[in-house]
């Protein structure tokens, strides 16, 4: 098992050598308009009316962050990447969203932002990549408001058939679910080999993630005393995906159910 500061240096070597070619991947980037619709119709109603301050937390190339820049609001978009916070800063440029975006680098277990600060504290596809969720999630929660929410879009801890593929691969399954579904596919793991970027994450890495070892349920993780879990599905969004993937390639690939974890912080 990987300590937490290997685990750290392990995963933003990976993400550093990303940043450049992660928007052009299927599930990462946006491949199709149908796609882009349905992520877009999505984010106008997910966020509640009125919310001022927005915090993403492991932002990435600035995904989340961009489109709800474009929608009006201010995000301060964090990620503990160089490299994809790099790429995130370039596109709020070449967007014209730089007065409404914020771009820094920090860990989300540990964000240092201040109490009860945020109308909102959202993520995509990032929660499983971390070695303490549960303190993440504390983190997020102490720094929303009371009445405030933190939006967590991940998969839903089932298997999918990338899972099947390790299986051959490894011999073993990583039970890491749709989650890594939603990160990288073996086709793109090719892609990355023949970029020569770092090849996937190692087993040991794997192993040592809570979330991906299946320690308990998604749902499980995200449980807590002091704010109310709503658990919402992603199916258009999933099925626009799904589409554009195999009008690019052909493959028709069964993933596991992304979804929205909401939780509301108890005023
Ligand atoms: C699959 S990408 C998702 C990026 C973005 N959220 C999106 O939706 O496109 C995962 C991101 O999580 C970031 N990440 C991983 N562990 C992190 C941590 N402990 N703190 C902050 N960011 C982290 C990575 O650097 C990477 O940018």
């Amino acid at each position: 098992m990987m300590d937490e500061k290997t685990i750290r240096k392990e995963v933003i070597k990976f993400w550093d050598a990303t940043g450049d070619h992660y928007d052009e991947q299927p599930f990462h980037g946006v491949m199709s308009k149908e796609e882009e619709t349905e992520w877009m119709s999505f984010f106008k109603n997910i966020i509640p009316p009125g919310s001022e301050k927005i915090l993403e937390v492991g932002g990435g190339t600035g995904f989340v962050a961009l489109r709800l820049a474009s929608l009006g609001y201010h995000v301060k978009c964090s990620d503990i990447s160089n490299g994809m916070i790099a790429r995130a800063k370039r596109k709020a440029k070449e967007q014209g969203l730089e007065d409404l975006t914020e771009f820094y680098i920090c860990d989300a277990q540990d964000t240092g932002e201040a109490d009860n600060s945020f109308d909102v504290v959202i993520n995509r596809q990032m929660m499983w990549m971390l070695p303490n969720p549960e303190k993440a999630l504390a983190d997020w929660i102490r720094v929303v408001k009371p009445g405030g929410k933190v939006i967590i879009i991940a998969g839903d801890g089932s298997k999918s058939d990338d899972d099947e593929d390790d299986k051959k691969e490894t011999g073993k399954s990583s039970n890491m679910s749709g989650q890594k579904t939603g990160m990288m596919s073996k086709k793109d793991k090719m892609d990355e080999e023949s970029n020569e970027a770092p090849q996937w994450f190692s087993d040991e890495l794997l192993n040592s993630l809570p979330m991906v070892r299946g320690d308990k349920t998604p749902e499980e993780f995200m449980k807590r005393d002091d704010a109310v879990l709503e658990v919402i599905t992603l199916d258009d969004i999933q099925e626009a995906e799904d589409k554009a993937l195999e009008k690019m390639t052909g493959e028709k690939r069964k993933r596991s159910p992304r979804k929205v974890y909401i939780l509301t912080k108890e005023k």
